[in-house]
C-alpha cells in the first residue's frame, strides 16, 4: 500500500510581502498556523543571508508556536549554524546562496567547499537536528551526501518544472528520467528523499507517482494560488493532486 506524501509548507513569500511594505502583516506565522490547520505536514521557511523574506524573529516564533516539524531552510554559513543551533528546528535544508539570485537557483556543489559542509552538518546533528542537502538528482552527490552523512537530500525539482512551463519536451522528460532514478539511487543508499522547487498541481501529481518520494516542499505556487481560493482551499487541492499521483485516490 503507497503511503502519502508529506507536504512542507513553504512561507517565505508571505514574508516576502510583508517586508515590501516594512510593517507586520501579513504575517507568515499566521499562514504557518492557516497552512497546518489546513493539513499541513510541516512549515518551511528560508532565513536568507540578506533577511530578504524571514526575520530571524519569525524563525523564532515558528519554532515556539507551530505544531507541526519546522524546517530551517539555509546556507551552510558560520552564522546560520549558529543561529539553528539557537532555535533547534526539527531539520536544517542546506541549500546554496547567492545575493543576487531571485530564488534557490540550483543544488549545493557538494564537491567545492566539501570540508566546510561537512563540518556543518556535524555540527547541527550533534544539536539534534536532521540535515537535508538541496541537490541536483545527480549519482554523484548523492553519493557525497551519503559520504557527508547527511540523514536526507532533497532533489532540485526547478529545471523540471521550468522546462515544463516553457514547454521543452524533450528537457522535461530528460529531467523527470533524472529526478526518478535520483530518487531510487538516494533511498537505496539509505537517504530519505525530497523534492522541491517550482512545483504545481500537475508536477506534484505526476512526481508523486515515484514511490522513494516521502516529502515536497512548496512554497510560490501555493501562496500565489492562496490569494485567489484561499490558504485552504490551495492546500486541499495539492494534496488530492499528490495523493492522486500516488494511487491513494481514484479519479
Ligand atoms: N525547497 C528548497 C530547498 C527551496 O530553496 C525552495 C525555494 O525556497 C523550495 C523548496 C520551494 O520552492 P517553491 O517556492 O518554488 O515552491
Amino acid at each position: 500500500m503507497p503511503f502519502p506524501i508529506r507536504l512542507g509548507v513553504n512561507i517565505d513569500h508571505v514574508a516576502t510581502l510583508r517586508n515590501a511594505r516594512g510593517g507586520l502583516r501579513p504575517d507568515p506565522i499566521r499562514a504557518a498556523h492557516q497552512a497546518i490547520a489546513a493539513g499541513a505536514d510541516g512549515i518551511t521557511a528560508h532565513l536568507r543571508e540578506d533577511r530578504r523574506h524571514i526575520r530571524d524573529a519569525d524563525m523564532r516564533r515558528l519554532k515556539s508556536e507551530i505544531s507541526r516539524p519546522l524546517n530551517f531552510e539555509m546556507a551552510a554559513t558560520e552564522e546560520m549554524v549558529k543561529i539553528a543551533c539557537s532555535v533547534l528546528p526539527h531539520a536544517c535544508c542546506l541549500v546554496p546562496e547567492k545575493r543576487e539570485e531571485r530564488t534557490t537557483e540550483g543544488g549545493l556543489d557538494l564537491h567545492y567547499d566539501t570540508d566546510h559542509i561537512r563540518r556543518a552538518i556535524g555540527t547541527l546533528k550533534d544539536a539534534g537536528i536532521r540535515v537535508s542537502l538541496f541537490i541536483e538528482a545527480d549519482e554523484s552527490a548523492i553519493e557525497t551526501a551519503k559520504a557527508l552523512e547527511a540523514d536526507i537530500v532533497e532533489l532540485h525539482t526547478g529545471t523540471w518544472c521550468h522546462a515544463i512551463e516553457m514547454g521543452d519536451a524533450a528537457m522535461a522528460k530528460a529531467e523527470f528520467s533524472r529526478l526518478v532514478r535520483g530518487a531510487r539511487f538516494a533511498d537505496a543508499a539509505g537517504l530519505e528523499v525530497h523534492a522541491g522547487h517550482g512545483l504545481d498541481y500537475a508536477t506534484a501529481e505526476r512526481l508523486a507517482g515515484c514511490v522513494q518520494f516521502v516529502e515536497f516542499n512548496i512554497g510560490h505556487f501555493l501562496i500565489g494560488e492562496a490569494v485567489f481560493v484561499g490558504m485552504s482551499e490551495a492546500l486541499r487541492q495539492m494534496r488530492h493532486a499528490m495523493d492522486l499521483g500516488r494511487g491513494l485516490v481514484k479519479v
